[in-house]
């Protein structure tokens, strides 16, 4: 079984574990109210605590197994609905058992309900999925930024379900053939203006950079873009594992950067949230709606995909368009092998690649 299969359909979820995910946008969290989510088919309860700090546990009792979001939650410590055992938010750890008598010989102190790294920035509470098998490291790496250039900007977030597995959400995500199909509409491209592309990728730590380069002529925002600045647009894209696109163009002193995620909810369902942030002069209704435009319409295909998906069918990926995917499935499946033999990851690709696709 080639492993893409094995890593889309096989008894193995092919999640990418010890690594951030955004779990849930940080506005959901009100209060001392209590947010349930699920990341990598984990549920877990978010809350915040009165200090201002965001955490993220199991969603459920060390106990007896209940939920603990049934639970109150005083903006320090979390008490269980059932017996009301007591976890601080941040540790996890059990802080009383109101059932213990003073001859009880249990040390509370010692019981953890399961907790996991958190984190809150640019508008979501991040969350770091260590591994059930393995001990969560000394130094929890940095949880994923949006970049950008300058104190000024404007920003908008944007979230999609989508009911398929992460692979194929992700590979759509760097997919440079369905632009003309999908996204067809006035204000981008058209059919017609398909054409011939040369463009240049790189390799980076845990993925791939499409260097850059000055954007399609084709598409009407960027020769606008131009126009204002009189200087050149450029454009950078990277994919990193497990999930992440980042894209930033630039032209003079006007800037716009993107973050998009696809993350893994459950084998069959992800959800890709998309953050952008610019100085462009451009309000955010005018490009949220521009952006949702986006959103949907790759939604819809990939909805369309999952039902065809149901029935195992056989896939191809083709040179060059689907390069890109071969080398995320091969990253994907390196870093795996990595972690398992543990040895240094090896990058699929030996250096600069020039791909060429019409689009
Ligand atoms: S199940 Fe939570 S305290 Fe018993
Ligand atoms: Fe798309």
């Amino acid at each position: 079984m080639a492993i893409e299969e094995k890593l889309a359909t096989g008894s193995d979820a092919g999640f990418l574990w010890d690594f951030w995910y955004p779990a849930a946008r940080s506005a959901e969290i009100r209060g001392r109210g209590l947010l349930t989510a699920m990341l990598l088919e984990v549920p877990l309860v978010l809350g915040r605590t009165d200090d201002g700090k965001a955490f993220a546990m199991r969603d459920s009792c060390p106990h007896r197994g209940i939920p603990l979001s049934y639970g109150r939650f005083d903006g320090k410590n979390l008490e269980c609905s059932y017996h009301g055992w007591k976890f601080d938010g941040c540790s996890g750890q059990c802080v009383e058992i109101p059932s213990l008598t003073s001859q009880d010989k249990l040390k509370v102190e010692r019981i953890f309900a399961e907790h996991y790294p958190c984190e809150e920035h640019d508008g979501y509470v991040w969350v770091y999925m260590n591994s059930p098998a393995t001990r969560l490291p000394a130094m929890v790496p940095a949880a994923p930024k949006l970049v950008t250039f300058g104190e000024r900007y404007k920003s908008t977030r944007l979230a999609c379900d989508l009911p398929s597995n992460v692979d194929q959400g992700i590979i759509g995500l760097m997919d440079p053939a369905h632009g003309p199909f999908v996204h067809q509409s006035w204000f981008w491209r058209s059919k017609k203006s398909i054409h011939e592309k040369a463009k240049q990728f790189e390799p980076i730590p845990f993925g791939f950079r499409m260097s850059t380069h000055s954007p399609s002529s084709n598409s009407a925002p960027y020769q606008l873009l131009k126009k204002m600045t009189g200087a050149p647009v450029t454009t950078t894209i990277d994919f990193v594992l497990p999930n992440m696109r980042t894209e930033e163009i630039r032209s003079g002193k006007l800037w716009f950067s993107s973050l998009t995620t696809v993350t893994p909810v459950r084998r069959d369902w992800s959800r890709i949230d998309f953050l952008a942030a610019w100085n462009v002069p451009l309000p955010v209704t005018i490009f949220r709606a521009f952006a949702k435009t986006f959103l949907k319409q790759d939604q819809e295909t990939m909805i369309q995909q999952a039902e065809g998906l149901q029935h195992n069918p056989r896939l191809m990926l083709i040179d060059d368009a689907d390069r890109p995917a071969k080398w995320y499935f091969a990253l994907k499946a390196n870093l795996i092998e990595s972690r398992r033999a543990g040895t240094k990851m090896v990058h699929p690709m030996d250096g600069p690649v020039t791909l060429r696709w019409r689009s």
